[in-house]
């Protein structure tokens, strides 16, 4: 069977014939057949957008991989920051390179007072943290002059070192600020995920971090560091590609992130429990999901995995491992009430929705002590990586130019203006 795609424009006769390789033809055989043709796609259901060396995802066979790894092998053996530097460089780090990759890390925690005492104190004193982190994220580029030498490779790892650092520290500032708490400076002795605990829970000198915490921590840090090209990091690429600043690409891809249909999904979820109240509750409640009378199954469903999201499992068998240490956080009978019912239901089963990363997440992060409105920060505070990595890619990327999808212009054709008064 040959490896190529014949297009034909009924119209004129005129074909086009083009290599599929790897599942993709190029969209230009499109624009041979006729400049004037265009593709009608939709949140790029059918598009690829880019071509990327970083995630590998199968939806259908429920496969996520980081440069080639595994998911469960890097969640059970790796670190976070193993994983950051695997990700933005393509191999693991030495034990060299990766003592090195900590310390330039943790070199950079520290923000500009000013970031803390006059930017953040700014914001009204009930503002969500993840309004707060987004812009912040934009704020903390006018900081760095060098920020916009993006073709400096220099400048650029020293912008993704401030940004992979600094993103914990303005997380927890904002978390700290919305409690009316003072603020913790970074530990430079703690780990990554340790160091991240301490800033949002430390109370003057007391605070003991639990090993077992902040390796849970530390595994929702390597499962949201990456996802290929999902909406926040989409607009990350869409953004880089005019050659902003990273600073403020990632506030773009921060505000994607807050959506509730994307990072926002864990907070939608611990809400629909709360909601939901009791095991009881769970038949109505799915009725009402199915005939469309209530809200969506938050949780539930992806745009790629039509199967169990493997960051899914590994999530669930986290949350046990941190309820031993924190107690069982009592929505969890109502989630697995809610998964045991939708997962023998044909509605579910026949559109393929099965537990997506934010299901279980959200039940970690409470028993974990996080309010609700913290959660996408969480989520935020990996995923940095992740848009970082894709941001490093579309730089070296030469196929690459400003993203400027086309239209499909669907309104009236030319009209006579009529003034005020005579219309
Ligand atoms: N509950 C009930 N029905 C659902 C759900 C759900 N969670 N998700 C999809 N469906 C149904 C749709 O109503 C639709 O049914 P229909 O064919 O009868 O019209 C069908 O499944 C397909 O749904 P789409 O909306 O076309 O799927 P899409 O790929 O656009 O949506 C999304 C993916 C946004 C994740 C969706 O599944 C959803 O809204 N889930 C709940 C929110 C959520 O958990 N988001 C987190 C995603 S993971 C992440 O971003 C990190």
């Amino acid at each position: 069977m040959p490896d190529t795609i014949t297009l034909i424009d009924d119209r004129t006769g005129k074909t086009v014939t083009v290599p599929i390789t790897d599942g993709v033809f190029p969209a230009t055989a499109v624009r041979d057949l006729d400049p004037s043709l265009y593709v009608y796609d939709p949140a790029y259901m059918q598009t690829a957008a880019c071509k990327s060396a970083i995630t590998y995802l199968d939806g259908e066979a429920g496969i996520l991989r980081y440069r080639g790894y595994p998911i469960e092998q890097l969640a059970e053996k790796s670190t976070y920051l193993e994983v950051a530097y695997l990700l933005l460089n393509g191999e693991l780090p030495t034990d060299a390179q990766l003592t090195q990759w900590k310390a330039d890390v943790t070199h950079h925690t520290f923000i500009h007072e000013n970031m803390r005492k006059r930017f953040v104190d700014g914001f009204h004193y009930d503002a969500h943290p993840m309004g707060m982190l987004v812009s912040s994220l934009a704020a903390l580029g006018t900081f760095y002059n060098d920020a916009k030498d993006i073709f400096d490779k220099g400048s650029r790892d020293k912008q993704i070192l401030r940004l992979i650092a600094k993103t914990p520290t303005l997380a927890a500032m904002c978390y700290r600020f919305s409690m009316g708490l003072p603020f913790v400076y970074p530990n430079n002795s703690l780990s990554f995920p340790g160091n991240f605990l301490n800033m949002m829970w430390r109370v003057g000198d007391d605070y003991e971090i639990d090993p077992r915490l902040e390796r849970a921590m530390d595994v929702l840090f390597i499962l949201h560091a990456d996802h290929e090209q999902n909406c926040g990091t989409t607009a990350m690429r869409v953004v880089g590609s005019s050659q902003a600043d990273p600073y403020s690409s990632a506030a773009a891809a921060a505000s994607a992130l807050y959506g509730p249909l994307h990072g926002g999904a864990n907070e939608a979820v611990v809400r629909m429990l709360e909601e939901i109240g009791s095991i009881d509750n769970v038949p109505a409640f799915i009725q009402e999901v199915k005939s469309g009378t209530g809200s969506r199954l938050m949780g539930f469903g992806h745009r790629v995995y039509k199967n169990y999201d493997p960051r899914a499992t590994i999530i669930k068998q986290t949350a046990y491992e941190v309820f031993e240490v924190t107690g069982k956080n009592p929505l969890l009978d109502i989630a697995l009430k809610l998964e045991e019912t939708a997962l023998s239901d044909d509605y579910f089963v026949s559109r393929k929705l099965y537990p997506n990363v934010d299901f279980y997440s959200g039940l970690i992060y409470q028993a974990l002590g996080f309010p609700t409105a913290m959660f996408t920060v969480l989520f935020a505070i990996p995923r940095t990586v992740g848009w970082l990595a894709h941001w490093q890619e579309l730089l070296a990327d030469k196929d690459q130019k400003i993203s400027r999808p086309r239209q499909w212009y669907t309104g009236v054709g030319v009209r006579d203006y009529v003034a005020v008064g005579e219309r």
